[in-house]
């Protein structure tokens, strides 16, 4: 575990700011959590990639890390974040073998699109066991191991009002709270929280393939409304949560920060 200090900025290219530094990433096997990996690992971080089933693919996120930059590497770690004896698993792990965690991010999320009255407890339980009783006990447990300060992240999602998103769109509610009450008890600790919220990403393989033609149509009236005129390239979402573990933002904590290309000064969401 490195102390902080302003040195080095993320804003370089290959700043080397996360060097000593160890980023516990949920659902880092594909999509924004792989695009997230990747971007520590530019900036010399150690990555502990986790997964819940797909083991091919969290290899090859740890082999991008490992190919990014010296001495960047990474580790996957296979864990159901919904269950709480794989998140005290998954952070044993990284306690034998890093000591400590700087910055965790909780990326992972699923969930059923349908309408609330056809939901059922399974249905329920997947959306909220993730999104807001994982994001609980998998962050306590990342608490106790940032020892001089560290980052939680959460990653939540501009999606409201989408046909049948009711699940997910309030479980990500809860939890963007959560990480405001997480801000406010740790402050004293050096901890910062803060969650961002992405609009529609650019991404070919997500679950929007899954959805029916309202729910499609709604998706491309966003990307249409959005300002920019897109959806948000990996990257760009990715860059932001390496903003909010850099030194540079030490001052924000507690925070929702949208990062959907002006989507919601277009709509008022909150
Ligand atoms: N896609 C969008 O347009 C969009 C828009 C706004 C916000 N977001 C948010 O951005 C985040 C990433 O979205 P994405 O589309 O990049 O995700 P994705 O491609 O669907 O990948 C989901 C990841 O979560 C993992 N995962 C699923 N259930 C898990 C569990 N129980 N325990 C541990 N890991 C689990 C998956 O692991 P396996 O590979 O092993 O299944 C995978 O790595 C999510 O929080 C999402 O809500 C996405």
């Amino acid at each position: 575990m490195s102390q902080r200090c302003f040195s080095g900025s993320v804003f370089e290219s290959n700043s080397g700011q996360f060097v000593d530094e160890v980023i516990v990433i949920s659902g880092a096997s594909r999509g924004l959590g792989r695009a997230t990996a990747e971007a520590f690992a530019n900036h010399g971080g150690t990555v502990v990639v986790n997964y819940r089933t797909n083991r091919e693919a969290a290899a090859e996120t740890v082999a991008r890390v490992e190919e990014a930059s010296s001495p960047a590497t990474g580790r996957a770690v296979q864990a159901d974040m919904t269950d709480p004896d794989d998140i005290d698993d998954l952070f044993e792990e990284v306690e034998r073998e890093f000591d400590a965690v700087d910055v965790f991010v909780h990326n992972a999320a699923v969930t059923r699109f349908k309408p609330l009255s056809e939901v059922t407890m399974k249905d329920i339980s997947l959306t909220f066991g993730l999104s807001v009783n994982g994001f609980i006990l998998a962050t306590q447990r990342a608490i106790d191991l940032m020892d001089s300060g560290g980052r939680i992240i959460s990653v939540s999602g501009a999606m409201s009002y989408m046909p049948y998103n009711g699940l997910l769109d309030s479980a990500k509610s809860a939890m963007e709270q959560l990480t405001r009450y997480f801000a406010i008890e740790h402050a004293d600790d050096n901890i910062n929280a803060n969650a961002i919220r992405p609009g529609v990403l650019a991404k070919e393989d997500n679950y929007f393939t899954e959805l029916d033609d309202e729910t499609r149509e709604f998706i491309e009236f966003l990307v249409e409304k959005t300002p920019k005129k897109r959806a948000g390239e990996l990257d760009e979402v990715a860059a932001v949560v390496l903003m909010l573990a850099s030194d540079e933002a030490e001052w924000i904590t507690g925070e929702v920060i949208d990062v959907n290309g002006g989507l919601s000064a277009y709509m008022d969401y909150h």
